[in-house]
């Protein structure tokens, strides 16, 4: 078992397969990757980290971007990874359609799929890209759904163009009869280089979810508030800020060019697995990465 000096258990490994993406996204993060370093992991390459985090016992596994569905290979990606409890996969839906059905086979249990609006002209503000990719992505949904990647989680990052689209979204869950598939995941903005100055106030919303919603949860994970509002399941994700959320983090982050990532919000703190390294190098590496873990938000 992995635990970092600060008593947190490492249980999930989030893994980027590639930092490329189809879209464009204005609050886009990259997942905290450094931009440099092209060159992706090699499927073997991969499996291979994954499996001895797997034998570190290291349970749960999500694949990033990137778009991840942008690599060729990533059904086999999918199928090579084995011991996992839980296996997911974070995708802006895009290319989802067509690969849903594949993607469960392989393996793949759950989806997240990354919907902020359901208006053309917003969606293509928001990604600086085509409107017309919405209906594919709405297909994406769809398909995942039929192919029972679920609970679908669909996230939404709460922006100031799209912070009236909350009711939109249940209605739209409601008309097509997803309450029991599909989850509402209102993420908080991430606004690393301050470019958004109306940030929207994610306790204002979580105001109108307490006397609107009835809170059926709080997962140990990350302090997540889960609420049921009009029959339609939302969860919000608070990370800004948020002691409890980094005194809960139970994750290791994997960058698509094979560095060891400790911390969503932090790039001096890296640890390479070098090319063609052993198990027992890729093990040793792990720890350290371990070792260099600590909160970002600190509590006193
Ligand atoms: N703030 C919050 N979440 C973000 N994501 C990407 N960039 C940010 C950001 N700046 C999350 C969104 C998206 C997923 C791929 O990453 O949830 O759906």
């Amino acid at each position: 078992m992995l635990i970092d000096r600060y008593g947190r258990e490492i249980r999930s490994l989030r893994a980027s397969i590639t930092k490329r993406c189809n879209l464009d996204c204005i609050y886009c993060h990259n997942d905290g990757q450094p931009l440099e370093g092209k060159e992706e992991l090699s499927v073997e390459a991969m499996t291979k980290i994954c499996r001895v985090f797997n034998r570190l016992g290291v349970k749960k596994m999500k694949i990033s971007g990137g778009e991840p569905l942008i690599r060729e290979d990533c059904v086999e990606m999918i199928s090579s990874l084995i011991g996992f409890d839980e296996i997911s996969m974070t995708t802006n839906g895009v290319f989802l359609a067509e690969k849903a059905q594949d993607l469960k086979e392989a393996g793949l249990d759950r989806i997240n799929i990354s919907i902020d609006t359901l208006k053309r002209d917003r969606y293509s503000k928001i990604t600086r890209s085509s409107p017309n990719i919405l209906s594919k992505v709405k297909e994406g949904l769809k398909e995942a759904v039929e192919a029972d990647l679920t609970p679908v989680k669909i996230n939404m990052v709460l922006l100031e163009i799209n912070r009236d689209e909350i009711g939109d979204f249940v209605n739209y869950i409601r008309k097509n009869a997803l309450q029991d598939k599909v989850v509402l995941q209102l993420i908080e903005l991430i606004d690393l280089n301050g470019s958004f100055p109306n940030k929207v106030n994610t306790n204002e919303i979580e105001g109108f979810l307490m006397e609107n919603a009835k809170l059926i949860g709080i997962r140990r994970t990350q302090n997540r508030r889960r609420y049921l509002y009009r029959g339609v399941e939302i969860e919000t994700v608070k990370p800004v800020d948020n002691t409890a959320f980094c005194a809960a983090c139970s994750r290791l982050r994997l960058t698509a060019d094979g560095f060891l990532k400790p911390c969503l919000m932090r790039n001096d703190n890296l640890v390479k697995i070098k090319d063609g390294a052993s198990e027992e190098e890729i093990e040793r590496c792990i720890k350290e990465a371990v070792k260099r873990r600590e909160p970002y938000y600190k509590g006193r």
